[in-house]
């Protein structure tokens, strides 16, 4: 499967290097230097703008850099014919956005695929959805670096829904936003504590409803830039080997 990213640094590295079935045509980053380097390394082609990425012969376009970059491409992706994945899922938090790209991916016979990300257990959470959610719950804990923090102890930094959460810390709760988009938009809860302590991004999930009470653990290991779970680079590798194979689970 031939593919375009949007975005070189981290996650679009560990595509590079782990995905086996899909070919990386071209490449588009804002920084310059960034995206000729990164396109010399995986033998692709570097896109002087948007347009012309969309002018090249690919099934699927991953974007892998903002969730500015959510909202700035994401329909010319469609309207040119590609399909989408999005890493930032951020910029997917506003409902009416989001569906308006939902309606245009129809029209088109497009899809938008989300990666689980930094978390994981959205089969079950989408069957609980079946039936009744009553809440929704994250605890996000992280080295207050990757927040932009210094604290001394832990500390409780953030209280609210994925929509201010992903507000005050755009790169860092893209887990809320997946969770408000497969769990509902009113249903979940956000606490974000600041702990010098760990090394790991972790993120505690509880979901009640009318299948029962479901608990989810993450206690993720930092890839490179240390921001991002190394998981969240690896669910993109995973997800687009399923969609370039046969076997679907
Ligand atoms: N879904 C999840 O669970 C999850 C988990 C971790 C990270 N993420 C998100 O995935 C994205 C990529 O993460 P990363 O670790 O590779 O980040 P990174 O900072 O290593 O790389 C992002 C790249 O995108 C480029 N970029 C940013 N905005 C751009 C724009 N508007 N147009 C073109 N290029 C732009 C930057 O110059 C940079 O080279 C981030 O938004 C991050 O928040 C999602």
């Amino acid at each position: 499967m031939n593919i375009a990213l949007i975005g070189c640094g981290n996650i679009a590295s560990i595509i590079a290097r782990k995905a086996r079935n899909v070919r990386i045509v071209a490449v588009y980053d804002a920084d310059e230097q960034r995206k000729n380097t990164f396109a010399a390394q995986v033998g692709a082609h570097a896109s002087p703008d948007l347009a012309s990425l969309l002018e090249e012969d690919v099934a699927l376009v991953v974007e892998a850099a903002s969730p500015s970059a959510v909202r700035q491409t994401a329909q010319h992706v469609i309207k040119a014919g590609k399909d989408l994945m999005v890493m930032s899922v951020g910029g997917l938090v506003d409902p009416v956005f989001r569906s308006q790209l939902i309606g245009l991916a129809r029209e088109h016979n497009h899809r938008i695929y989300i990666p689980s990300g930094a978390i994981g257990g959205l089969d079950a959470i989408s069957a609980a959805r079946v039936g009744r959610i009553d809440s929704i719950t994250l605890e996000t804990r992280k080295p207050p670096g990757s927040l932009g923090l210094t604290v001394a102890s832990e500390t409780v930094v953030f209280e609210g829904t994925p929509q201010e959460a992903i507000a005050r810390y755009p790169r860092n709760i893209n887990v809320a936003v997946t969770l408000s988009i497969i769990g509902g938009d009113d249903r979940v809860r956000v606490t974000i504590i600041a702990d010098p302590a760990t090394r790991n991004n972790t993120h505690r999930i509880t979901v009640r409803g009318e299948v029962g009470t479901l608990t989810f653990e993450f206690a993720n290991e930092p890839s490179p830039n240390q921001a991002t779970s190394l998981l969240a680079g690896y669910s993109a590798v995973a997800l687009l080997e399923r969609i370039a194979q046969p076997l679907h689970f």
